[in-house]
């Protein structure tokens, strides 16, 4: 075996599910505390959030713009106005909460009253949470009861919950079937699910998908984003995205299969769309499914990231955000996050 190879397999097998986790969880707890530098990020704090630029290139990121008010007046932002509406106004005073991260959700919930179990795996972004949580001078009705825990094993009280919901969590979760079996089993009878969920891609994204990827790509290596995303590593990583994309091809002509990626590099979440469309699946098997949305076709990503004075990012972000929604809802791009309002299956 050459050394290369030894390095490698050596490389995977340290990368064990144990490994991956703790890495998963301390990802989250750095990007808790960064986040939290120069601002109250909507992470945190949905109704009190702050606009601030968020820095994120200590960590080898871009920065992109918290904008609470702009991204109010984009269909996405609506539709998270209209999400929490939504949860806050549902009967009963029981909530799950899944993937709770730094607790904005929860804290919702239970400004409206509810008593949540918000669980997540991440100890130190939950102890951001609570360290924020603690600052707050307001009455809260509700109660906020934190749960570290891996939800690929989590054993949920049965028939416990008049709601359960989830923000862009559950992408990282691997055995999405049975946490969404366990999370019907948590509801009361008719309990609502509702979720955000980025549920693009999987093992073979459709036409629409790729399309919408390919675009945003493309557009974001064309505007101006905050540093270290210089034009020359954008440049740099879309050539990378052509080589790759070059190089399935090809093989896929030669009838030989394409390896996927096993090894977690850099600082970046080891589970990140471990499940995607899968997500939805699982739940249509569990739940009555009320309404279904879809968002961000193509400038998911771009939306937040645009570098230009706030008078001309306005119009930028206004023009882009509700063209997408339109070509998302006219079906010619797939959207990468789906919100879901379900119900437990009678
Ligand atoms: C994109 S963040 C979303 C957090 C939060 N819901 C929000 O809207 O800000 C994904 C979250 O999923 C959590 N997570 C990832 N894998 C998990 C697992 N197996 N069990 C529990 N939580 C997990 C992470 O710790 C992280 O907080």
């Amino acid at each position: 075996m050459t050394n290369d190879a030894l390095n490698q397999s050596r490389d995977e097998a340290d990368q064990t599910y144990e490994w991956k986790l703790q890495k998963e969880a301390e990802f989250w707890g750095t990007m808790a505390k960064e986040r939290r530098k120069g601002g109250i990020p909507m992470t945190m704090d949905f109704s009190r959030a702050t606009r601030y630029r968020v820095r994120r290139s200590v960590l080898g990121w871009g920065d992109y713009f918290q904008d609470p008010a702009l991204e109010a007046l984009t269909p996405f932002g609506r539709a998270r106005i209209k999400f929490v509406n939504t949860v806050r106004n549902e009967p009963g005073k029981r909530a799950l909460d899944l993937c709770c991260g730094a607790g904005w959700l929860a804290l919702e919930l239970a400004r409206s009253g509810k008593h949540v179990d918000a669980v997540d795996l991440s100890l130190e972004e939950i102890t951001v949470a609570k360290e924020y949580q603690a600052t707050l001078e307001e009455e809260i009705p509700g109660r906020i009861n934190w749960i570290v825990s891996d939800l690929n094993t989590y054993v949920v009280d049965e028939g416990a919950y008049d709601q359960v919901t989830s923000w862009d969590g559950l992408h990282h979760v691997q055995k999405i079937d049975a946490l969404c079996s366990a999370a019907a089993r948590s509801l009361k009878p008719h309990g609502r699910f509702t979720l955000s969920e980025r549920t693009w891609g999987g093992e073979k994204p459709s036409k629409r998908a790729r399309i919408g990827r390919y675009l945003e790509e493309h557009l974001w290596t064309i505007v101006p984003t905050p540093s270290p995303m210089t034009y020359r590593r954008k440049f740099k990583q879309l050539f990378e995205t052509w080589k790759t994309v070059f190089r399935a091809k090809v093989l896929r002509k030669k009838n030989l299969s394409v390896r996927s990626q096993t090894r977690v590099e850099g600082f970046c979440s080891p589970f990140e769309d471990t499940s995607g469309p899968e997500v939805l699946a699982a739940v249509r098997r569990y739940f009555d499914i009320e309404k279904i949305e879809s968002y961000g076709g193509f400038t998911e990503e771009i939306l937040r990231s645009i570098y230009l004075p706030r008078v001309l990012r306005i119009p930028t972000v206004l023009v882009l955000g509700w063209l997408d929604y339109l070509v998302v809802r006219a079906g010619l791009l797939e959207g990468k996050i789906t919100m879901v309002y379900a119900r437990k299956r009678a």
